[in-house]
């Protein structure tokens, strides 16, 4: 018969202490007084040492028996509190769904005036049966000068106006386009390739002059226009001007004036200007007695046609070219041209527009009512 021992009495008084544990903390309490290192239960077995192998072989299993159990009765009261905490920490917690919803960020971007001002362009010349194209900012002599009849000696060529880059290896002195002329010519001579004349597009894009005061930026916007077909005429650009600029400031009329002036790439050329009222700093446009100059234009000088390959006794067009950033002041009335490339965010919030604001003829050109919101 083994000795007694007080196995029994110990597991009672672990299990009560178990039950009655509280919180995680007491619980953990109980834990470390019967099988942390000077617990009960250790002390327990610590007594194994010194049996008999008789009773070892006996309590050895019962003492580990009941290690055991206490070691599942603590888990399982374990999983009870901690299921309770964190019913408590839920039942304590709230998500307060009235706060407000942060500005959606696709709303707090801004299209700047000039790109929805050339999407405005575009979409009135495409109703109008305008192709758009395009041509590199970077362009070589022959594009920007030799082929628009620009003579050697003329002053568009000096140092002064035009930004030129190191001559490159062949010798030959790139430069940032002057004009979006330069369009012309690429496009008439990529359509000799393939469908030919007639020609009927614009080119909107960036130009670039050595040029900065209030008025001029060093990069500025134009949009070039070419008709040619074998018999248009100066009645054909008159109306289309005409038409474009109504549509563009959204009145129904609007007068212009061509006036005499040169290009060497027109023939003859005329400075367009255009019909608008001053009221002190405000500029009306579509009435009054004053005019405003917003580009030049003319018909194709024959020396153009023929650098790209076309008949000038077959063929004969019109060209123009309008300041964009003059356009865009005008319309939206923004008075100082340099701000238009400043990246001031305070300025692109009041001026800019709502991204998908997307310019059409159907739902009203600028959707006024969202600009600058
Ligand atoms: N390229 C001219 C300029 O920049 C404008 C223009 C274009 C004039 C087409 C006539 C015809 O001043």
């Amino acid at each position: 018969m083994s000795a007694q021992d007080n196995s029994t009495e110990i597991e009672t008084s672990i299990s009560a202490a178990i039950a009655a544990s509280a919180d995680l903390a007491t619980l953990e309490d109980v834990r470390v007084s019967a099988l942390g290192k000077k617990g009960s239960i250790s002390a327990l077995l610590k007594t194994l040492g010194g049996m008999s192998n008789e009773e070892r072989q006996e309590k050895g299993p019962a003492f580990n028996q009941l290690r055991d159990r206490i070691t599942e009765q603590i888990a399982a009261r374990k999983a009870v509190l901690e299921s309770q905490a964190l019913s408590a920490q839920l039942a304590s917690e709230q998500q307060d769904m009235s706060l407000p919803v942060e500005a959606d960020p696709l709303l707090s971007g801004r299209i700047h005036p000039v790109s929805q001002v050339m999407d405005e362009i575009s979409a009135i010349f495409a109703d109008m049966g305008f192709d758009v194209a395009e041509g590199p900012d970077i362009e070589d002599d022959f594009h920007n000068f030799t082929a628009l009849n620009i003579p050697e000696v003329h002053p568009a060529r000096q140092m002064h106006d035009t930004f030129y880059f190191h001559p490159n290896d062949e010798g030959e002195r790139l430069l940032l386009r002057t004009h979006t002329s330069p369009v012309q010519i690429r496009t008439m001579q990529a359509g000799q390739d393939g469908a030919g004349p007639p020609f009927r597009f614009i080119a909107p894009g960036r130009t670039y002059r050595c040029d900065s005061d209030q008025t001029h930026t060093p990069m500025f916007h134009q949009v070039e226009g070419l008709v040619v077909d074998k018999t248009t005429h100066m009645g054909h650009l008159k109306w289309t001007l005409q038409a474009f600029l109504a549509a563009f400031f959204e009145v129904d009329n609007i007068a212009i004036r061509l006036r005499p002036s040169y290009f060497p790439f027109t023939e003859p050329s005329m400075e367009i200007d255009m019909q608008c009222r001053r009221d002190g700093n405000q500029l009306i446009v579509g009435e009054g007695d004053d005019w405003m100059e917003i580009g030049g234009s003319g018909m194709v000088h024959p020396k153009v046609l023929a650098h790209v390959g076309i008949d000038a006794d077959d063929y004969q067009g019109f060209a123009f070219g309008m300041g964009i950033d003059r356009l865009a002041m005008l319309k939206y009335g923004m008075p100082d041209l340099r701000a238009f490339f400043d990246a001031d965010l305070r300025w692109l919030k009041h001026y800019g527009f709502v991204p998908f604001d997307v310019p059409g003829l159907s739902g009203g050109l600028s959707n006024k009512a969202l600009a600058g919101k």
